[in-house]
């Protein structure tokens, strides 16, 4: 046996005395010395090596490996590559697969997400501006990834996508007032330079789009605000009031917009047009998961570069400017 774990996504807090794993059907608490005893060998399940192979890597007992594995049976994490199937019909729960997955890494990007750090206080303010450059870059490229998902699209598909680009239009618009606020100057903004990484997050999904259309649905269930939260939004303009010293308003505009793309219904998109996701190639579908899943963490990465270059900034500058031919 070649064990291969299917997603599992550990979250391990030492302190506690139980840490939780995550996977595409349900949430299990797991004690925690269990998971980081797991965590030494998980790195090697996959599917590349026996479990004799497994426990020479880790250190453990072949024994220990495989009451390991059995111990996470109930989970349904493990298994081997047996199925071979070139294509899937649509009654084969491919889209509730797809669902799945979309809501395990919609809720991973929410908890790590940059955005919750600057509650605590603990970056400074230059990260805070360049997180909503970032954002502005973002946003105002993501209508142009969705135009060329589009132009692969037919019908119904290709209505719906040319609705929800044009309707993304312009919204880079609210962070920039909201970096107005913070003391930029517009032009300064709209001629900076965006981080690779926020390129990358481009790069990646018209990719995805121009393989699979209709994955644009898939990601808006991914990184589309899932709701307004009044409260929770007042008391993160608040702590940021405190910690960086601006105006208590000057994040308005941002949340404003995604006032607005909740009430565009974008949170639902995915549910709404579920039977316009029909990706039956098995080939196809194995490349949309790891690009979706790519994507994810290219926006892990993006939180990762934004704090890398905007903490101290050491002459870097300030927003990252374009490097054109009189530069040279
Ligand atoms: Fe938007
Ligand atoms: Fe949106």
């Amino acid at each position: 046996m070649y064990p291969k774990l299917r997603e599992n996504v550990w979250h391990i807090d030492p302190q506690q005395e139980t840490a939780v794993l995550i996977t595409s059907r349900q949430t299990f608490a797991v004690p925690t010395d269990r998971a980081l005893q797991f965590l030494r060998m998980r790195s090697y399940c996959t599917g590349w090596h026996s479990i004799d192979g497994i426990a020479d890597k880790s250190g453990f007992s072949s024994r220990d490996v495989s009451s390991m594995l059995d111990s996470l049976a109930p989970a349904g994490i493990v298994y081997t590559d047996s199925d071979r199937r070139d294509t899937f019909s649509r009654d084969e729960e491919v889209c509730d697969v797809l669902v799945r997955a979309c809501r395990i890494w919609s809720t991973e990007l929410q908890l790590s997400y940059i955005g919750n750090e600057f509650s605590a206080g603990r970056l400074p303010k230059p990260v805070l501006i360049g997180w909503l450059l970032e954002m502005y870059h973002y946003i105002r490229d993501f209508p142009f990834a969705i135009e060329h998902g589009a132009r692969h699209a037919t019908g119904r598909l290709k209505a719906l996508l040319t609705t929800y680009a044009a309707q993304e239009t312009g919204h880079e618009n609210f962070v920039l007032q909201s970096l107005v606020n913070l003391g930029m100057s517009v032009s300064e903004v709209e001629t900076s330079i965006p981080l690779l990484s926020t390129r990358l997050i481009g790069f990646l999904m018209r990719e995805l789009f121009e393989l699979a259309p209709s994955a644009a649905l898939l990601v808006a269930a991914v990184i589309e605000a899932q709701g307004f939260a009044e409260k929770e939004i007042d008391s993160f303009k608040a702590s940021l009031a405190e910690h960086y010293g601006i105006d208590l308003h000057a994040l308005d505009p941002y949340f404003e917009h995604q006032k607005i793309d909740v009430g565009m219904g974008h949170a639902s998109l995915l549910a709404d047009n579920i039977d316009l996701v029909q990706i039956e190639d098995r080939h196809t579908l194995d490349q949309v998961v790891n690009k979706i899943h790519d994507l994810k963490h290219a926006f892990d990465l993006q939180g990762l570069e934004i704090k890398a270059y905007f903490t101290t900034l050491n002459g870097k500058y300030f927003p990252r400017q374009r490097v054109d031919f009189q530069a040279i």
